[in-house]
């Protein structure tokens, strides 16, 4: 940084003491608050104000207000949100430090003697449906004395019914429950069952819970009227307005306020819930083109919807502890391979689940069919289709490592539809339905057209998980359909006519070199399959067929000057991020050369601009998952690590303020503005997927030959993580850690708006 920058910077610190605080593990695009389900998506989305600079939005865009405000010594300070509708502004409580961990975000601010620790929690359960399907989320709020005397404090947060809607005009109406909870449930008044505008769902409610202890006062009214109720008199009426209006119409806000006493050093925390419910959650599609109603899982445990919130502010204590663990246990794993890598996934975890929700169908006398368990996908903002096989692939890395049961639960919906045989075509299904949360199937056919890709992701997919849990289940009941499949790919692959693959927007192109190598590792994935079957005539040969195809696509795909892939078979000036070698890393089916890897490895590092490798020579953009996969077929610690450093830039260059944007451009480093919010992130756990001691290529010792047994057990543990090797070089993501007036300035976000503040 240049020195009158410097200087200027140090200027406007003195002028502006406001404007700083660390940020750990760095200064991400977007900080998830709660972030659960498609329809849970709060977001503190311009991180370069602090958290009481900017209202909180959905991952749309539109605002999900979220008020916070503290009483310390008599004085009002904000906390959260910026409400300016004729309420009286208490002053700003003064941000210290944000803190991002896999599951939450922490803020911390000081309001006078006191600091206030506000940790949005979004749990992560791995193994557990009850919990992973509970669509709710925590805030829990402490106060720390920061001069170790007693200090009077007095706590306040509301929320508006923007939660409800993104359309301001809709009039909704609401009930409040008393008893050992507090909870405020609001819906709108039209609601439109598994109807979806705008991304926001038109039935069910938002509950607003915390535990009814003394010291809680509690009021529903105008936005104005409550917040300056509580600033004027720092307590609220116990009165509930039962004017039920339009979101916008004199804004009825739903606030709780608590006297904390006085607080010598820290306060037990105040903890919320926030949770966004409907039931039935899903319309799936049956045999004979009929529908069924599926619940979300926990509904299968709970009696009513009270016993589900009480359940989860009971269950706070431990889910907090459950995620420092969890949140370490990923720290640690993806630390091993380098900071900025730590970070990425740090950011990635909760995005990409909250795309999922876990569904149980009920039999004919209305019981809970505890054997009809399925997950299902929000693309989010690429589409609003459902289970989108080329996305759930992109997805599978974060749950090989963390969650492997959710593969299978992910994978039913669509194996089971297409058993039904009302699918017309020869090859797999490109998703489970057209607009969330109508899973419809697509009887005519004419979904988006991806055959190979989609054939090849659906054996790749499935022999992964049977792979990582020995549960056969999915292949002894779906063979034929993976047969089938496998049957296309046999008779397409290595000449894929003029075909789409996941990567849509780019176009589509014949003889692509990326999605011919998919569907050959497909073909072989089914010779595994076929092993574990117990079909051993069915395995070798299609084993065979893999090794004839990929020799054949060794010539096809390489340039003529045997420097790397091509794009196109022939095109010797094309190539492109050949992210899908890494389904063969992954599956242990060791069927492309180690010469392969090693050629693209080096050619990665000579094309890469300053944001990575492009996707392919028609564009500079790329997905971010695809490159952080493509960095896990590397065969050097250098490139692999460059690759990760390189979307760790775009990532934390503060240019586009969104929910993670995985599709940028590597040239400009900024987010192309269409592909916020997206479960693809979970490709950016690829590392930490992979078995442990693999290494790419067919001749390394340790992975097996072509016609092993296959398919057993590469590692009995998920959660080991791939031999990562420490990288030398301070992370940039170390260096994000900013520290004003002490030591490191690096963050360009923060930065920018000290000088906006100076001008
Ligand atoms: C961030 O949070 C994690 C988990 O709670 C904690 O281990 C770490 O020390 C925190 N870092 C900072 C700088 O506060
Ligand atoms: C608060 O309590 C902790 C231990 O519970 C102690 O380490 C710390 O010094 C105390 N802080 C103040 C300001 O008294
Ligand atoms: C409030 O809840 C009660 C009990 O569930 C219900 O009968 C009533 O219709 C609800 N009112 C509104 C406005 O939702
Ligand atoms: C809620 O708490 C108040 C005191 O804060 C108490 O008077 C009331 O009985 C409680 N309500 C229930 C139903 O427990
Ligand atoms: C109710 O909402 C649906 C959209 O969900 C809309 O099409 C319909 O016009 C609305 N009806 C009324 C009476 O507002
Ligand atoms: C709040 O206090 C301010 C000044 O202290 C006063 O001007 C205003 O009228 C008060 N508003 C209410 C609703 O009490
Ligand atoms: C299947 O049912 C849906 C409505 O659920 C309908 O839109 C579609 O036309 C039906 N398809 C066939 C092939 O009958
Ligand atoms: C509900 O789920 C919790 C957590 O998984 C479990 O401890 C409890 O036993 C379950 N209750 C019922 C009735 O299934
Ligand atoms: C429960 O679901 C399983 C799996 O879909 C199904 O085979 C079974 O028939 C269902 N049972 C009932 C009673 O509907
Ligand atoms: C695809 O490649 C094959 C093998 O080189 C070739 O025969 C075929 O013409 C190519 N297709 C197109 C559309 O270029
Ligand atoms: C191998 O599989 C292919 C494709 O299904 C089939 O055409 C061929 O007959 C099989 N060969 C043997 C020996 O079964
Ligand atoms: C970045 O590059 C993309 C092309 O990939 C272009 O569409 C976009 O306008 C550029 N953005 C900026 C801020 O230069």
């Amino acid at each position: 940084m240049p020195v009158p920058l410097l200087l200027a910077l140090a200027a406007a610190l003195a002028a502006n003491p406001v404007a700083c605080w660390t940020t750990t593990p760095f200064n991400a695009p977007a900080i998830p608050l709660a972030v659960r389900s498609p329809y849970l998506s709060t977001w503190h989305m311009n991180p370069a104000q602090p958290i009481n600079g900017n209202w909180e939005n959905f991952w749309t865009g539109t605002v999900t207000a979220w008020t916070g405000y503290a009483y310390v010594d008599g004085s009002p300070f904000l906390l959260m949100g910026t409400p300016a509708d004729g309420a009286q502004i208490p002053p700003s409580a003064t941000q210290q430090s944000v803190n991002i961990t896999a599951t939450q975000s922490t803020f911390v601010l000081s309001a006078g003697a006191v600091d206030i620790t506000a940790t949005f929690l979004s749990p992560v359960e791995p193994g557990d449906l009850v919990r992973q399907s509970l669509p709710f989320s925590y805030l829990a709020i402490t106060a720390t004395s920061n001069d170790g005397k007693p200090h009077a404090v007095k706590l306040y947060t509301d929320i508006s019914a923007e939660w409800v809607s993104g359309n301001d005009n809709q009039i909704v109406e609401w009930n409040t429950t008393i008893g050992d909870f507090i909870t405020y449930e609001v819906h709108l008044q039209n609601e439109t069952q598994f109807q979806d505008v705008g991304d926001r769902i038109q039935y069910g409610s938002v509950y607003y819970t915390v535990e009814n202890t003394t010291g809680l006062t509690y009021q529903i009214g105008q936005d104005s009227v409550v917040r300056t109720q509580f600033v004027n008199q720092s307590v609220l009426t116990n009165t509930l307005d039962t004017d039920f209006r339009a979101i916008s119409d004199r804004w009825p806000v739903f606030a709780f306020a608590h006297d904390l006493g006085d607080v010598s050093n820290t306060s037990a925390p105040i903890v919320y819930s926030i949770g966004s419910v409907r039931d039935p959650a899903i319309q799936y599609v049956v045999a004979n083109n009929a529908t069924q109603d599926r619940s979300l899982y926990f509904w299968s445990n709970f009696s009513s919807i009270d016993d589900a919130i009480a359940f989860f502010m009971q269950d706070y204590s431990g889910a907090s502890s459950r995620a420092a663990a969890l949140d370490s246990k990923i720290n640690t794993d993806a630390s091993a391979v380098s900071a900025d890598y730590a970070a990425l996934v740090a950011l990635s975890v909760r995005q990409a689940y909250a795309a999922f929700e876990i569904t149980i169908s009920k039999d004919s006398s209305g019981q809970f069919n505890t054997s009809d368990v399925m997950a299902f996908m929000k693309e989010i903002s690429s589409s609003e289709k459902i289970n989108t096989v080329d996305v759930l692939y992109a997805t599978l890395p974060l749950f090989l490592y963390l969650d492997p049961a959710m593969v299978k639960l992910s994978l039913l919906p669509l194996l089971e539809y297409q058993a039904t045989g009302q699918y017309p075509n020869e090859w797999a299904v490109h998703d489970i339905g057209t607009t969330y949360p109508q899973a419809l199937g697509h009887n005519d056919g004419k979904d988006l057209m991806l055959p190979v890709e989609e054939s090849g992701n659906m054996l790749i997919m499935t022999l992964s998980y049977v792979q990582r849990t020995n549960d056969k289940s999915i292949i002894t009941s779906y063979f034929n359909l993976l047969d089938q499949w496998t049957q296309y790919l046999i008779a397409n692959t290595l000449d894929p006519q003029n075909q789409l693959d996941s990567d849509v927007f780019a176009g589509s192109l014949a003889n692509q070199t990326n999605l011919a190598v998919k569907g050959i590792i497909g073909i072989k994935a089914m010779s595994e399959i076929a092993t574990i079957a117990g079909d051993s005539a069915r395995s070798s040969n299609y084993s065979s067929i893999a090794s004839s195809l990929i020799s054949q696509w060794e010539q096809l795909a390489t340039a003529s000057g045997n420097n790397h892939l091509t794009l196109t078979y022939g095109d010797d000036t094309s190539w492109g991020l050949a992210y899908n070698l890494y389904a063969d890393i992954l599956l242990n089916t060791s069927l492309v050369p180690a010469q392969i890897y090693e050629m693209q490895s080096s050619w990665y590092a000579t094309v890469a601009n300053q944001f990575g490798v492009q996707l392919d020579t028609r564009h500079t953009y790329v997905l971010s998952n695809w490159e952080i996969w493509a960095a896990a077929t590397t065969t050097t610690t250098d490139v692999r690590n460059k690759m990760i450093q390189d979307v760790f830039s775009y990532a934390s260059n503060g240019k586009t303020p969104a929910p993670f944007e995985d599709w940028y451009d590597t040239v400009n480093g900024t987010g192309i503005g269409q592909f916020k919010a997206r479960p693809v992130v979970g490709g950016h756990l690829a590392l930490l997927a992979l078995p442990s001691g693999s290494q790419p290529g067919n001749n390394n010792s340790g992975s097996s030959p072509p016609d092993s047994q296959g398919g057993g057990s590469p590692s009995s543990s998920p959660t080991s993580s791939s031999s990562p090797s420490q990288s030398s070089q301070p992370s940039s993501a170390a260096l994000a850690r900013v520290t004003w007036g002490k030591a490191v300035i690096n963050s360009i976000v923060v930065m920018g708006l000290v000088l906006g503040t100076l001008m």
